[in-house]
């Protein structure tokens, strides 16, 4: 589907965000032709820029970032709809501006009075822009026309606690109804993400092995290899639980364990996720069953790289986690007694995103010992990113002649299987806020249920020294107590 007439406003438009990833998303949408003709993006910042000097920050970004080919013809049309608008967020005259900007958008390029609002800031900010764009009048379409729209898109972090989670929901509620909120979650842009429920709900092969009865546990990594450099302001004291596990791996469990929707209307959807996390509780006792690290100097790549503490803007005694690893349960007849086991950290080993389903081993084997000593479980695993697709473990005989059996896999590849590329997950998550399809966003009430799963663990790290805050070396695979915290239950992480 093709976006209706509509404009984009980014706040916060000189950081990362904006340029390696909106911007680009924004053309690579125009050029694949899902943009409306006068489609119009509105750059709002401090610096003294005029528009012609945004013009060329998204030019450059288009030119660095963007996935598709460079086309002169779509660049130009898109160009003639930027604009800036200079001013902080605490300046009335520069956001009754920026109204002005938008009701001149609306003669000009048809923009037809329905605009979006990117809050790609810090989330201190969130509030002061939430009511700037009450008080300006730009949190309502102009007119009577009820199929005029003003939609707000929020980055996370959604809070830092469910405190502070519940006051940031009201602060945005107070002036944009629930449907106009967007809030992102990159992962749920990603097909790999969304193909989870393909694969569970288009197949009759899973599901019904899909259970306490069959499934020993789960595990859900998300592995990076880049580090901390340059991002201090943002991470230092919210650390990787925050960062990473209260939105992404949780709305990955959440696709994981869910109940098949009644349909895949928003609604719908919805519904079951706020089920399962309702289901979802963290398992005690903490300091066995949580473990968190701080990585130091080593090797990556073949090259050295520095420690947490050593990244320019870190307090020396910094005691933020670039690891963290928990362990919940889903209180539900299908997964009573399963173990989800939730880790990420950065300057890890390698880069690797994935969901693995592990089973039970066979209740009987008749073979000898020795026939099965390479033997593993069964495991489906989705891999989420790089080398996105789905394997499955499973035994075979080793051939021969002797009764050998040995782990093989079998492996899906979107790069084999499919001739079609992947939208990037802003590209999507962009459309389908101008398309107000809200699917892919989670609501208030996911966020402060994913809150309520975290909050007593954090709370417990933050008052007690177990388990320790561990450090561990660039490269590897994360701190010990990782490993103890699975090696107590009898398990193994998976080493992707
Ligand atoms: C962001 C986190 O949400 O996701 C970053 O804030 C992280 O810390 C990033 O690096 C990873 O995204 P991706 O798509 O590269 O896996």
């Amino acid at each position: 589907r093709i976006a209706g007439p509509c404009g984009l406003v980014i706040f916060g438009v000189t950081g990362d965000l904006s340029r390696k990833k909106l911007m680009p998303a924004i053309y690579d949408l125009a050029n694949r032709g899902l943009l409306p003709p006068g489609f119009a993006l509105v750059g709002f910042a401090r610096r003294d820029w005029a528009d012609q000097d945004f013009m060329e920050v998204v030019h450059q970004a288009v030119k660095e970032h963007a996935r598709t080919p460079f086309r002169e013809a779509v660049w130009e049309q898109l160009a003639e709809g930027i604009r800036f608008v200079q001013g902080s967020f605490d300046d009335d005259e520069a956001f009754d501006n920026l109204a002005t900007t938008i009701a001149d958008l609306d003669r000009e390029r048809g923009t037809g009075g329905n605009h979006a609002f990117y809050l790609s800031v810090p989330p201190s900010a969130f509030p002061l822009v939430i009511n700037q764009l009450k008080r300006s009048g730009l949190a309502q379409p102009p007119g009577d026309n009820a199929a005029q729209w003003r939609r707000v898109v929020i980055e996370k972090p959604f809070g830092h606690d469910l405190a502070s989670a519940k006051q940031l929901n009201k602060t945005v509620n107070d002036v944009f109804p629930e449907e106009s909120v967007f809030r992102i979650d990159h992962y749920l842009g990603k097909e790999t993400v969304q193909n989870i429920l393909a694969l569970r709900f288009a197949n009759q092969l899973y599901e019904p092995i899909w259970n306490a009865n069959y499934v020993d546990h789960v595990q859900i990594t998300m592995a990076e290899d880049i580090g901390l450099g340059g991002r201090a302001g943002y991470y230092d004291g919210i650390g990787a639980t925050r960062d990473v596990i209260q939105n992404h791996l949780l709305q990955l469990l959440a696709l994981t364990a869910m109940e098949e929707p009644v349909s895949f209307a928003p609604s719908d959807l919805r519904a079951e996720k706020v089920k399962v996390l309702s289901a979802t509780k963290p398992v005690e006792p903490f300091d066995e069953t949580s473990a968190r690290g701080q990585y130091t100097g080593g090797w990556q790549g073949g090259q050295k790289v520095p420690g947490l503490l050593e990244e320019g803007g870190f307090s020396p005694e910094s005691k933020t986690e670039t690891f963290g690893a928990i362990t919940v349960g889903v209180n539900t007849r299908r997964w009573a007694g399963v173990p989800f086991y939730l880790r990420t950290g950065k300057r890890l080993g390698r880069r690797v995103t994935e969901v693995a389903v592990v089973f039970k081993r066979a209740p009987h084997l008749p073979f000898d010992d020795t026939a099965t000593e390479e033997l593993g479980q069964n495991a489906l695993v989705v891999r989420v990113q790089p080398d996105e697709g789905v394997t499955i473990r499973f035994g075979s005989k080793v051939p021969g002649n002797t009764m050998e059996v040995r782990d093989v896999t079998m492996d899906f590849g979107y790069g084999h299987a499919f001739t079609e590329s992947s939208p990037e997950a802003y590209e999507r998550l962009l459309l389908d806020v101008l398309l107000g399809e809200p699917s892919l966003f989670p609501k208030n009430d996911e966020v402060e249920l994913s809150w309520e799963i975290l909050d007593p663990i954090l709370e417990f790290w933050a008052k007690k020294d177990e388990p320790a805050l561990e450090p561990y070396k660039a490269g590897t695979w994360g701190p010990p107590s990782a490993d103890e915290m699975v090696a107590r239950t009898g398990r193994n992480w998976r080493r992707p």
